[in-house]
């Protein structure tokens, strides 16, 4: 593996397609490797807009805006960290040779749609996931779940969440017939892409859930070689992550099975990076849920609790350098939200929230705040990770978003 100079002939570059707070962390990471990084976004400023070498913001479902600026800015490697993205176009890249794309063009595709990649696990690869069904109509739905489909009912409580979407949006919990419209309605407005089409998938009864940092690198003899991260816990609310901690503590047996289920999703997907796999837990049972093709939110963790954090690790084994996942110490990360709406937002309290022992802060400086726009984290180690939670959480607690 070699690395050019930067803004040279000889650069190494790296275009990602999105640009948030995960995005602007692997840029940093790249950076340090003397990388040119080409950040591109949706929305202008965004967090790693501001630490690339070069920014754009286009319509990264739009495939004529997409293949003008590879064609214009010559990438090695595409780093998509979005799933609204045109993958058709994704395809055409990497078929004429014009770049790489991370992992692969493949498995970006088989996960941007929860169809794609539930039918490969559940279908294909036998893997354990929950009851699930699609349904294109209401009625359908409702006929889904009742099983008078003559299918197996799907029942109560259940999740319907539209099949393009991410951090919980169109999601719902639905305990009741009653409540089976709205979550239709939901579904259909709060995804990404209203593809008409839901899943339905029966609630699992899990003592808890993890995400497992699962690395594909080159080993010192170039083989590709798969690494585990120790296993993240995390706590969702309405779908959306808001504290995360490593390691969570697992059976020896419960451990195999989701190093196991989390080894063939990657062999299967292929490449070289860094997946986060999502997985429900109870005693020694464990079922897939989904999985991420790049560094995964619950996964900011990994900046206090590992030697290389999640961020650094894509980066080395997309370079195809070797990585080392080791943990440090215990570690816990608490999501800031921006708890208003503003253009303007400023953050109070990091001097109270630094001194909490052992505590950082990481701030993503994204231009736009919502009520329940994630807009920061803090981190925190400790002897275990019910010290190292409540520090971040009391850190998290201690800065103060507002527009004055
Ligand atoms: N079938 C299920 N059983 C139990 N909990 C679920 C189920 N599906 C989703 N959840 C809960 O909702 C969270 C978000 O769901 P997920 O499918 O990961 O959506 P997203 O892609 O938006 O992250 C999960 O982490 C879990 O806490
Ligand atoms: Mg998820």
């Amino acid at each position: 593996m070699q690395i050019g100079t930067p803004l040279t002939p000889s650069a190494t570059k790296v275009m990602l397609l999105g640009s948030g707070e995960l995005g602007k962390e692997v840029i940093i990471a790249l950076q340090r490797f003397g990388v040119e990084v080409i950040a591109v976004d949706r929305y202008e400023n965004a967090p790693g807009h501001q630490v690339a070498h070069r920014a754009y913001t286009i319509d990264m479902t739009d495939a004529v805006a997409l293949k003008a600026l590879v064609a214009k800015e010559k990438p090695h490697l595409i780093v998509p960290e979005i799933e609204a993205l045109n993958t058709d176009a994704l395809a055409d890249i990497e078929r004429e040779g014009l770049a790489t794309v991370i992992p692969t063009v493949r498995a970006v595709q088989l996960t941007m749609n929860r169809e794609g990649i539930r039918r490969l696990a559940a279908e294909e690869l036998k893997l354990p996931v929950s009851p699930y069904a699609f349904a294109r109509s209401e009625a359908e739905l409702q006929a889904t779940i009742d099983g008078t489909n003559g299918q197996k009912a799907i029942g109560y409580p259940c999740f319907i969440k539209p099949t393009m979407s991410s951090s919980g949006k169109g999601q719902s919990r639905v305990t009741g017939q009653s409540q089976v419209q709205a979550a239709w309605d939901y579904a259909a407005t709060g995804g990404r892409v209203n593809l008409g089409v839901v899943i339905v998938e029966g609630q699992i009864d899990f003592d808890y859930e993890i995400t497992l940092l699962t690395v594909r690198a080159k080993n010192q003899k170039s083989e590709i070689q798969t690494y585990f991260c120790e296993p993240i816990g995390h706590v969702q609310k309405s779908g959306d992550y808001v504290e995360s901690w490593q390691p969570q503590v697992m059976t020896p047996n419960a451990l195999k099975g989701a190093q196991n289920i989390a080894k063939t999703i990657t062999d299967t997907l292929g490449g070289l990076g860094l997946f986060g796999v999502e997985l429900f837990v109870k005693g020694d049972q464990v079922w897939f849920s989904e999985v991420s093709p790049r560094p995964h939110d619950t996964g900011m963790v990994t900046m206090c609790s590992q030697r290389l954090s999640e961020f650094e690790l894509h980066a080395r084994a997309i370079l195809g350098l070797p990585v080392d996942v080791s943990m440090s110490k215990p570690g816990a990360s608490a999501v800031i939200y921006g708890g208003i709406e503003s253009k303007n937002l400023k953050y109070d309290g990091l001097e109270a929230a630094l001194g909490v022992p052992c505590s950082d802060v990481r701030l993503f400086g994204k231009p736009q705040s919502f009520v329940k726009r994630r807009m920061g984290v803090a981190l925190a180690t400790g002897k275990d990770t019910d010290e190292a939670r409540s520090r971040a959480k009391l850190a998290a607690s201690l800065v103060k978003p507002s527009a004055e």
